[in-house]
């Protein structure tokens, strides 16, 4: 019999990538307010999100997961929130339309705040200071104070967090996710060469809209048309954070993360017998693991059995992060073990993490091309072994920055200084995340032929 889990069984088991506050009290002070604050998520949601992976796991639903590298204190704002939601819907309008399956939203957002780093310190010029690990924990600012994890930040991140879940609530089911307002899209995305053909596909989609409206399928008459279900996640990181929201669900008498409706456990942190497995074990979320070149098929297996015992589709995503060229090497032989236990996930592609590099002009940037690349040696892998490539996760966000290079307003090495605002990983701007849908849909299309032909 398995000993009983709970929510304080990660502080036994060791730990990597989290702080040591050096002020006890005050930590144990903000635990304790923490956890007399409502759960920002509720667990019926967090139930049917699984239900809805599951149905992507079987190819019935395709996942787009996207947002912040690490979410800021200073950069939030109604407009970031607004924009970076509008582009994931018009996105996801893209995919359904390629892939012919309802598409399931979830942001990095509303929570994404705690940063897993290569390095404990940075050194600039000579000085060298502990690591900046997210606005949760310490400060981006090259200065001894500002790089002391302080507890007080889990307060702020929890406000932070509650603002911006209510936001993408209202927008969700208050009128602005409405079909007829999200297809204004059309008109920022139809300059250059290139564009031509992503021109034709959104007219097609913009006259299936037409013919619904015209045989009286409205957003009047049909909530579908007018609302959209958004979800939350973020990596589950702070462990101290995510104790403190984990509270019993009274309807089933299961432990849920109260912090977003999706967690999921970095590429970093997922030793099978350490403290982040050992906390999203427990809890009733679905779970996200990140896949990396390190990870071996011994692990993954006993990472299936461990975080989701009873084989339940929709509870485990699995994030491969390989870099493009090395999908073919990695993906291969994690879809063998996934096969041989005979286990439902839901896989998907992150093409960010694993396509960083330093630019000539010093910025930490991802070449679009990459990313693309990496996107599709994905679906390439999946068809060769007749699995379910269920979705993509990025790094994205909706405002005109220049942080990754390339694509169709081709970003250049020399323009990254001009909106270069991440607080840490480069992320798509809102061109290349539409693009990118666009090319993924492609890819999608291919799938919906596949599906089709097989019934
Ligand atoms: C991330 O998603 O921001 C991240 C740090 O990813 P990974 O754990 O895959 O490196
Ligand atoms: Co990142």
């Amino acid at each position: 019999m398995a000993e009983t889990w709970t929510k304080t069984g990660w502080r036994s088991k060791p730990r990597v990538q989290m702080p040591d506050y050096t002020d006890q009290a005050a930590l144990a002070a903000v635990e304790t307010q923490l956890s007399k604050y409502p759960p920002l998520v509720f667990a019926g949601e967090a139930r049917k999100l699984i239900q809805q992976l599951g149905s992507v796991s079987r190819g019935e639903g395709f996942l787009l997961q996207g947002g912040d590298c690490a979410e800021s204190f200073s950069d939030f704002s109604a407009d970031g929130i607004r924009d970076t939601f509008k582009v994931m819907l018009q996105m996801a309008m893209v995919l359904t339309y390629g892939a012919k399956v309802p598409v399931v939203k979830i942001g990095r957002m509303a929570g994404q705040f705690a940063k897993p780093r290569s390095a404990p310190t940075e050194v600039q010029d000579g000085v060298e200071l502990p690591s900046y690990r997210g606005d949760i924990i310490n400060e981006l600012d090259f200065t001894p104070e500002a790089r002391i994890p302080d507890p007080e930040k889990m307060l702020r991140a929890y406000t932070q967090g509650a603002a911006t879940l209510n936001l993408l609530r209202a927008f969700s089911k208050g009128g602005y996710a409405d079909i007829h307002q999200v297809h204004a899209w059309t008109l920022g995305f139809t300059e250059g060469e290139q564009a031509a053909e992503y021109r034709e596909m959104a007219d097609r989609i913009q006259d299936s809209i037409d013919f619904m409206a015209s045989a009286g399928l409205t957003s009047e008459n049909n909530a579908e048309l007018a609302t959209v279900d958004f979800y939350t996640s973020h990596e589950a990181l702070l462990l101290e954070y995510e104790e403190a929201l984990t509270r019993v669900d009274s309807t089933s008498g299961k432990w849920l993360a109260g912090s977003g409706h999706m967690i999921w456990i970095g590429d970093r942190t997922r030793q099978p017998d350490g403290a982040h497995v050992e906390f999203c074990k427990g809890v009733m979320n679905p779970i996200g693991l990140k896949c990396g070149p390190t990870m071996t098929s011994g692990h993954l297996k006993s990472l299936m059995s461990s975080l989701n015992p009873e084989n339940e589709p929709g509870r485990l995503t699995l994030i491969a992060r390989f870099g493009a060229g090395s999908v073919g090497e990695h993906l291969p032989r994690l879809i063998k073990a996934v096969e041989e236990e005979g286990a439902n996930v839901v896989w998907t592609c992150d093409p960010m993490h694993g396509n960083t590099i330093k630019s000539s002009s010093g910025y930490k940037t991802r070449p679009f091309d990459s990313v693309l690349r990496e996107v599709r040696e994905f679906f390439s892998v999946h068809k060769a072994e007749g699995t379910v490539p269920g979705g993509v996760h990025f790094e994205m966000t909706g405002a005109d920055v220049t942080e990754c290079t390339g694509g169709v307003r081709a970003v250049t090495d020399e323009d990254l200084s001009d909106r270069y605002h991440t607080a840490c990983d480069p992320r798509l701007n809102a061109s290349q995340s539409l693009e990118l849908a666009f090319l993924v849909a492609e890819e999608l299309s291919d799938r919906a032929v596949k599906k089709r032909a097989a019934i």
